[in-house]
C-alpha cells in the first residue's frame, strides 16, 4: 500500500439474497482513496454504486445483504474484520457518510441542533452540552445556512431541500471524518443550490485535507470535483482513471457512451442528446462473457464468451474490455 493511502477496497463481492435467488451487486471491485483526495464512482442506476458505499460502511441492510468477500482497508487495517463496536466509532470518526436521500436520513421529529449534537456526542462524549451546541451552531455556519442561531432550533420539515442537504453535510462533518462518502448529493437539488453544495464540500476539503469519495451518475459533475473516477458497470468496474486521462482518451466503450451523452455547450441547441441505447443487464440473468455486450457497438465472439479482466493501460489508468486496443 501506498503510503499516502487512506483506504483501500480490494476485491469487494456484496450479494443479496432475493426471492428469486442471491444476486451479486457488486462484484471484484477494487480502488483506493489518498488522503486529501477526491475519487467519482460513476455509472447508470443500479451498477452498484450505493452497494459499494454501504459496504464500505457495514451498513448493508440486514439480513439480506452480505459482503462474500475482499477487504475494506482504513490504514491498512480491515474494517470487515472489526467488531460491531468498533465499526461503530470508525462510522462518524474516521469515515461519514451522506446518503442518496436527504428527506428520509433526518428523524423528522426532532430539531435539527439535536440531530447534529448527537452526532458530536456519539463520537465525542466527552464534550459537555454548552460546547455541543456552540459546536452545532458553528456547524450550520461552517455549510452555509443562514441565521444558524435560529435554524439550529428549527424541524426538518421548515428548511427548503436544499438546507436539508446542508444539514446532512454539516452532520457528516461533524467529526471531522477523514473520509466522506457523499452519495449523489446533489442529484435531488436545483443546479444553483447543487453549484453551491459542489463548491462547499470542496472548500471544506481544501480546509481540512480530507478525502471524498463521491458518487454520481453525472459526468459533468465527476468533472468538477474528481481527481480519479470509477466507472461502474452492473457491479463491476468498467474503467478506472485520473480524471483528465478518462476525459482525455476513454478507453472502453461504455465510459465513451457516458461521455458522449454530457451536454455540450458547443453543439448547435435543440440538437438531440446522444444516450445509450439499450438498458443495464438483469444481475439474475446476466450475460455469459461481457456485461455490457448487449449494448456495444464493438462486440465481437468473445465478448460473449470470456468475462474481460480489468487491464493497465498505463501505471494509472485500467479498462475491463477486451477490444480497448482497437477502438
Ligand atoms: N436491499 C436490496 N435487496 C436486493 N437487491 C438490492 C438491494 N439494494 C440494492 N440491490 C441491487 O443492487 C444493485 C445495485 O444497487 P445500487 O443501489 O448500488 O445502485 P446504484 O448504482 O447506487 O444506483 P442509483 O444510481 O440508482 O442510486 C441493483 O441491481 C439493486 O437491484
Ligand atoms: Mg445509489
Amino acid at each position: 500500500m501506498a503510503e499516502e493511502t487512506l483506504l483501500e477496497i480490494k476485491n469487494l463481492v456484496t450479494a443479496f439474497q432475493t426471492e428469486a435467488g442471491t444476486i451479486r451487486a457488486v462484484e471484484d471491485v477494487s480502488f483506493s482513496v489518498k488522503k486529501g483526495q477526491t475519487i467519482g464512482l460513476v455509472g447508470e442506476s443500479g451498477c452498484g454504486k450505493s452497494v459499494t458505499s454501504l459496504s464500505i460502511m457495514r451498513l448493508l441492510p440486514k439480513p439480506f445483504g452480505r459482503i462474500e468477500s475482499g477487504e475494506v482497508l482504513l490504514d491498512n487495517q480491515d474494517l470487515l474484520k472489526l467488531p460491531a463496536n468498533e465499526m461503530q466509532h470508525i462510522r462518524g470518526n474516521r469515515i461519514s457518510m451522506i446518503f442518496q436521500e436527504p428527506m428520509t436520513a433526518l428523524n423528522p421529529v426532532h430539531r435539527i441542533g439535536k440531530q447534529i449534537g448527537e452526532a458530536f456526542m456519539l463520537h465525542q462524549p466527552e464534550m459537555d452540552e454548552r460546547t455541543i451546541y456552540k459546536e452545532s451552531i458553528e456547524m450550520l455556519r461552517q455549510v452555509g445556512i443562514p441565521a444558524p442561531e435560529q435554524r439550529v432550533q428549527e424541524y426538518p420539515h421548515q428548511l427548503s431541500g436544499g438546507m436539508r442537504q446542508r444539514v446532512m453535510i454539516a452532520i457528516a462533518l461533524a467529526c471531522k471524518p477523514d473520509i466522506l462518502i457523499a452519495d449523489e448529493p446533489t442529484t435531488a437539488l436545483d443546479v444553483t443550490i447543487q453549484a453551491q453544495i459542489l463548491e462547499l464540500m470542496k472548500s471544506l476539503q481544501t480546509a481540512s485535507g480530507m478525502a471524498i469519495i463521491f458518487i454520481t451518475h453525472d459526468l459533468g459533475v465527476i468533472a468538477e470535483v474528481c481527481d480519479e473516477v470509477v466507472v461502474m458497470y452492473a457491479g463491476k468496474i468498467a474503467e478506472k482513471a485520473p480524471v483528465c486521462d478518462l476525459f482525455q482518451s476513454p478507453k472502453h466503450p461504455y465510459t465513451q457512451g457516458l461521455l458522449s451523452a454530457i451536454p455540450k455547450l458547443e453543439n448547435p441547441p435543440k440538437q438531440k442528446l446522444q444516450t445509450i441505447e439499450g438498458t443495464v443487464p438483469d444481475l439474475m440473468n446476466l450475460p455469459a462473457g461481457c456485461r455490457f455486450q448487449n449494448r456495444c457497438s464493438y462486440m465481437e465472439a468473445p465478448c460473449q464468451s470470456q468475462s474481460p479482466l480489468l487491464e493497465k493501460v498505463n501505471s494509472t489508468h485500467f479498462v475491463s474490455c477486451h477490444r480497448w486496443k482497437e477502438i
